[in-house]
């Protein structure tokens, strides 16, 4: 079973301030590092660590060759990344003392990947496997209807949030992931509940409140805890559950034991600094569960 992941990659600049800036304030950074990021880039990785098959389809620029490399030292399968004129994507990432961030995005090559990536790397996709897209590409829509039609199950991380990107994909998606502010504008913006969604399947990650994976076909939901732990860094937390939750499914795990294994995950990557290069290898997560286990009362 193998992971097709339509996605971004960025060169992730990350500033570690006392505080988030303010308009008109001039901030000194306490450390500056750059790292591969994304969220197409963090998820693929997140999938490769978890030990899944994962095949990246997307663009860089010339100035991105390094950031190829290290999504094939991750594991990731990367024919159908093309190196195009554009140059590549990049985020400026300001990171608190809490651990909390706000990110500027340059999408640059990641828009204007080749048609052709979808359609060459999708002819050999198969129904038993998985689309995973977010929102900082072009061709979801493209890539979500021919994955839709093909029988894979396809799944969106509405990140970063826009209404209308969503609405194009929503009659394709096997499965929405979002958070709780997502999920909160996307019912502003639709206004309706999230079970009026035309969408079979939502999964809700709320931070420190957990996950839940709601089944609107069942009317079931799957609740699965958070892990408290103290957060240094919660960039890409998002990235390392949606990429180890497509693992897991994509492992035959079940619904729910792949939403503890993406929960414990995310929740060891938060304890991190920075995005890509921080997510854990899945022997990793176990010896982080098993400490958790081991130090329990
Ligand atoms: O979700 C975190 C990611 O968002 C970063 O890696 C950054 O590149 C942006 O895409």
């Amino acid at each position: 079973m193998t992971i097709y992941n339509l996605g971004s990659i960025n060169a992730d600049f990350f500033y570690r301030l006392d505080h988030l800036p303010q308009p008109g304030e001039t901030l000194a950074s306490r450390g500056f590092t750059r790292g591969l990021g994304g969220k197409g880039a963090n998820q693929s990785v997140a999938c490769a660590r978890a030990g899944a098959q994962v095949r990246h389809l997307g663009a860089i620029g010339a100035d991105g060759r390094w950031m190829v490399e290290r999504m094939e030292d991750a594991g990731v399968l990367c024919h159908a990344v093309l190196i195009v004129r554009e140059a590549s994507g990049h985020a400026v990432i300001y990171v608190d003392g809490a651990g909390e961030n706000t990110i500027i995005l340059h999408p640059g090559a990641n828009r204007t990947i080749p048609d052709a990536v979808i359609d060459d790397a999708l002819e050999e996709a198969t129904q038993d496997d998985i689309l995973l897209l977010q929102n900082e590409t072009c061709l979801q829509v493209e890539a979500a209807s021919l994955a839709h039609e093909r029988g894979l199950f396809v799944m969106y991380s509405a990140a970063p949030f826009e209404a209308e990107a969503v609405r194009a994909v929503l009659p394709y998606l096997s499965l929405l992931v979002v958070n709780e502010v997502e999920a909160e504008q996307l019912c502003a913006a639709f206004g309706c509940t999230l079970d009026a969604l035309e969408v079979p399947n939502v999964v809700v990650t709320r931070g420190r409140l957990g996950a839940q994976w709601h089944n609107f076909a069942t009317g079931g939901v799957i609740e699965v805890p958070a892990i408290p732990v103290e957060a240094l860094d919660t960039t890409g937390a998002g990235d390392t559950f949606a990429g180890y939750l497509a693992a897991g499914l994509s492992q035959k795990r079940t619904r729910e034991d792949a939403m503890s294994f993406a929960a414990a995950a995310a929740a060891l990557k938060v304890t991190r600094a920075g995005t890509a290069d921080a997510i854990p290898t899945s022997a990793e997560v176990d010896g982080f569960l098993a400490d958790r286990a081991g130090s329990a009362p």
